[in-house]
């Protein structure tokens, strides 16, 4: 009697603790079966009232079966236990040999890629990078660059005036001033950077924009060197020959003066809009340094002269990267900036 619920008891035991779903679940069973006031236990005290040969036997039984319970109720608390490491390590898995999860990767603005390009070009031919200040002084954006107070070029350059006489550079040529005052001739120097004219904005006028200047003061230099500079500089940026041409153009700075034009690189001259049908494009001013300019930043113009250059960097990037509205260039907008 006693025997067969002992083993009923023990295989519904064994029954519920497979069928547990869960460690509360299987809590619930040990402390039913054998736990301190659980079935075993009752089991244990019945037994207790039994004649003492009874006793012997049920009691190997009762302690079998309790061996048998709690073994079960091991291993598959184990399984369980197992199994809440694993869902936690799927869960919180750290792989450290994944790249660290930085900032996304950025890209270099156009403008930015061009100047990079021309700075290693000219730093191989032996010219320093120099950088100016984007406030300038009256002093050094037209003074000592040969434009009087009086001069009408000052009022071409619709320059944007601060409070106290500074204002900000309206050209890289003020760093040619700069560069004449550090280190003196020779001289091999490009300066890149921002220059701000008071313009009305339009798809091909910015009121901040980039140029690149340029000098070399040495003894005996001509407008032939000149030339030579300014199309393997060209080159190197179109990645192709060119075709230049030079126009007089007037900036009190250099005498003679010149524009040059690039053989529109879209059209190869035949004439189309970026080139407004002309078949070619103007890309830089540039000229011999006025020996007055040398003389006002104490070179002498018997011993030294020089050529000078200012390059549109705006414009460039947008001949290069085929660009056609210069709003986009500091829109900041990613849809553009994304492309490059
Ligand atoms: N500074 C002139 C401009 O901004 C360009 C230039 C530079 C012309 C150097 C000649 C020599 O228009």
């Amino acid at each position: 009697m006693l025997a067969s619920s002992i083993e009923e008891l023990e295989s519904r035991s064994l029954e519920r603790i497979a069928a547990a779903r869960s460690a509360e679940e299987l809590e619930t069973v040990r402390v039913d079966a054998v736990g301190r006031k659980g079935r075993l236990d009752q089991f244990f005290k019945e037994m207790g009232k039994r004649a003492p040969e009874e006793r012997k036997s049920a009691g190997q039984r009762l302690n079998a079966a309790k061996q048998k319970i709690e073994a079960a109720l091991e291993s598959r608390k184990a399984e369980f236990a197992r199994a809440a490491l694993g869902s936690r390590l799927d869960a919180e898995w750290l792989d450290l040999t994944l790249p660290a999860p930085g900032p996304r990767r950025g890209h270099a603005h156009p403008i930015t890629l061009i100047q990079r390009e021309l700075e290693e070009l000219f730093a191989s031919l032996g010219f320093a990078v120099l950088d100016g200040p984007e406030v300038e002084t009256e002093y050094h954006n037209f003074d000592a660059l040969n434009i009087p107070a009086d001069h009408p070029a000052r009022d071409a350059q619709d320059t944007f005036w601060l409070e106290g006489g500074n204002l900000l550079r309206t050209h890289t040529s003020p760093v040619q001033v700069r560069g004449m005052e550090r280190l003196g001739p020779p001289l091999r120097m490009i300066a890149p950077g921002r220059t701000f004219r008071n313009e009305s904005v339009d798809a091909s006028h910015e009121h901040t924009f980039y140029q690149l200047e340029g000098m070399m003061i040495d003894r005996q230099v001509s407008v032939a060197n000149l030339i030579h500079f300014m199309k393997a500089m060209l080159t190197a940026v179109f990645r192709r020959e060119v075709t230049v041409r030079l126009r007089p153009g007037f900036f009190p700075f250099v005498e003679p003066g010149f524009e040059l034009d690039v053989q529109c690189l879209l059209c190869g001259g035949s004439g189309c809009p970026v080139c407004k049908q002309s078949g070619w494009v103007e890309q830089l001013g540039c000229g011999l340094v006025h020996p007055n300019v040398l003389r006002t930043s104490g070179i002498d113009p018997d011993e030294w002269n020089g050529f000078a250059f200012g390059l549109g960097l705006t414009r460039l990037a947008m001949m290069r990267y085929g660009i056609d509205d210069i709003r986009w260039l500091q829109s900041g907008d990613l849809r553009f900036l994304e492309q490059f």
